[in-house]
C-alpha cells in the first residue's frame, strides 16, 4: 500500500495551480443521466472517485470519453441498466448520487445502500423522504433501495437537515418531474450553484440556487451541454492551511476565493497575509500561527472538510484552540494521529481543545479518511523530521496530484511502497 514520507519543517514557496471540484464533478457527471445528448466537461479533476464515478456510469451503459487535459465527455444515449451496485457504492458514498437522476429518467432505480461509513452514520433517509414525496414508491430490500416512479411530480419538500447530496438528489429528480417542486431547507454549498448551473443550460427550470429555498419546474426533457467545473475550494482551503501551518509565500491560481470566506477569515485572524484577485489567492504566512477556535456548520458557515486541515494547523499555534464539529459525529479520527506527532488535544464530545505546542515531531501516522489524511499531510509540513502517512489511498480519492504539487512548493515529499 503507498505511504507519503515528508521531512517537515520547510516554509513552502511558489505556484500552484487548484483543480476542479471532485464534490461539484461528481454530482455533474450523475447529471449526464438525465439527458440522451452529450454532456462536455471541463476541468475535471484526475482523481479516483471521478473514475469510481465513470465506472458507475459506463455499466448503466453511458458512454464516457477519455479524460484528457480536464476535459471528459458523458452521453446517456440508453440507460440500460439503472443499478449502482454495493461494491462501487461501499468505496464512494458520492455514488447515491444517481438514485435522483435514474428515478427521473427511468422511472426506475436500484441502488445500494451506502452503509456506515468512517465518519459516522450517515444515513440517506432524505434522500428517500424528498422522492417518495414526489411520487415514487421505494422498499429497502437486501442492502438495496429499490425505487420505481411512473413520472414524478412535483412536490413541497421541507428537508429535516441541511444534506447537500440530499438536496442535489432531488434537485436533479425534480428538473424532470411534472409541475414544480419546491425544497425548502436546502444546502447552499457553491458546489449545489455550479450544479444547478449546468442543469440550466441543459434546459432545467430552476430558480434559488445558492439559498435555503429552491423552485424547480418540471421540463420534460433535457439537452446536452458544455460546461467548466468550479475551481475546488477544499483543495485551496488545504493549500492554504499548509502554508498557515508551515510558512512560506505561496500563490493559489485558477481558483475563487469568494467560496472560501469562512476559511480565510480563520487563516487570517491565525496571523496569514491573503489577498485575492480574480482567479488569483496569495498568501503569506512570517510567524508562527495563533490559535483559532472554530466550529463547523452548512455553508457560508466553516466547512467540515476543512476542519482537520485548520486544527493542524492550531496544533503548532500560539495558544488554545476549541475546535467544535456539528456536522458529522466521529469526525475526529486525526486528532488520536496528531498526538502520534506530539500534538496537546483533549476531546469533549464534540470539541477538541487544541493546545499549541512550538513544535510536532514527525513519526508514523495513519490515514483514516480523506480530509483526515489532509489533516495529516499539513500536520507533516510542519512537523520536524519525517513523518510517514500510511493508508494515502484516502487522499488519491480527493486530491489531484498532491506531492507533485506540493513538490512544486518546495516540500520534501515522495510516496514510497
Ligand atoms: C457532502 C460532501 C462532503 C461534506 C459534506 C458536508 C459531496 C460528494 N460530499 O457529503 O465532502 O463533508 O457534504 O459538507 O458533496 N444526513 C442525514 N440524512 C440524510 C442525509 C444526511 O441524517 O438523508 C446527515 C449526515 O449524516 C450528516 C449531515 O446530515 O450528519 C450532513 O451530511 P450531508 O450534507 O448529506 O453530507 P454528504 O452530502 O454526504
Amino acid at each position: 500500500m503507498d505511504k507519503l514520507r515528508i521531512t517537515g519543517g520547510r516554509p513552502l514557496e511558489g505556484e500552484v495551480r487548484v483543480s476542479g471540484a471532485k464534490n461539484a464533478a461528481l454530482p455533474i457527471m450523475c447529471a449526464a443521466l438525465l439527458t440522451d445528448q452529450a454532456l462536455a466537461l471541463d476541468n475535471v479533476p484526475r482523481l479516483m472517485d471521478v473514475r469510481t464515478m465513470a465506472k458507475l456510469l459506463a455499466q448503466m451503459g453511458v458512454r464516457i470519453g477519455a479524460q484528457e487535459d480536464g476535459r471528459l465527455e458523458l452521453q446517456a444515449a440508453v440507460v440500460g441498466h439503472p443499478e449502482a451496485p454495493y461494491d462501487l457504492v461501499k468505496t464512494m458514498r458520492a455514488s447515491v448520487l444517481v438514485l435522483g437522476p435514474l428515478l427521473a429518467r427511468c422511472g426506475r432505480a436500484r441502488v445500494s445502500l451506502p452503509g456506515g461509513c468512517a465518519i459516522g452514520a450517515r444515513p440517506v433517509d432524505q434522500h428517500v423522504k424528498g422522492l417518495q414525496a414526489m411520487g415514487a414508491e421505494i422498499s429497502v430490500e437486501r442492502g438495496y433501495m429499490n425505487a420505481s416512479a411512473r413520472r414524478l411530480r412535483g412536490a413541497r419538500i421541507v428537508m429535516d437537515l441541511v444534506t447537500v447530496t440530499g438536496t442535489e438528489n432531488l434537485m436533479m429528480a425534480a428538473v424532470l418531474a411534472e409541475g414544480t417542486t419546491v425544497l425548502e431547507n436546502a444546502a447552499c454549498e457553491p458546489e449545489i450553484v455550479d450544479l444547478a448551473r449546468v442543469l440550466r443550460s441543459m434546459g432545467a427550470r430552476i430558480e434559488g440556487a445558492g439559498t435555503t429555498t429552491l423552485r424547480i419546474e418540471g421540463v420534460r426533457a433535457l439537452q446536452g451541454a458544455r460546461h467548466r467545473v468550479m475551481p475546488d475550494r477544499i483543495e485551496t482551503g488545504t493549500y492554504l492551511a499548509a502554508v498557515a501551518a508551515a510558512g512560506g509565500k505561496v500563490t493559489l491560481t485558477g481558483t475563487a476565493a469568494d467560496t472560501l470566506g469562512a476559511t480565510i477569515d480563520k487563516l487570517s485572524d491565525a496571523g496569514a497575509r491573503i489577498s485575492a484577485q480574480g482567479e488569483r489567492i496569495d498568501i503569506e504566512m512570517a510567524s508562527r500561527p495563533r490559535a483559532v477556535s472554530l466550529s463547523t456548520a452548512p455553508y457560508p458557515g466553516f466547512a467540515t472538510d476543512m476542519q482537520a486541515q485548520v486544527m493542524a494547523m492550531d496544533c503548532v499555534a500560539d495558544g488554545t484552540a476549541h475546535v467544535t464539529e456539528t456536522i458529522f459525529e466521529n469526525r475526529f479520527m486525526h486528532a488520536l494521529e496528531l498526538q502520534r506527532l506530539g500534538a496537546d488535544i483533549v476531546i469533549h464530545g464534540n470539541t477538541a481543545i487544541v493546545k499549541g505546542v512550538e513544535r510536532l515531531q514527525g513519526a508514523n501516522v495513519m490515514a483514516t479518511d480523506l480530509r483526515a489524511s489532509a489533516g495529516l499531510v499539513v500536520a507533516g509540513l510542519a512537523a520536524q523530521g519525517e513523518t510517514v502517512i500510511d493508508r494515502i489511498y484516502h487522499l488519491d480519492r480527493g486530491y489531484e496530484a498532491l506531492e507533485d504539487k506540493l513538490s512544486r512548493l518546495g516540500a520534501k515529499i515522495a510516496r514510497v511502497r
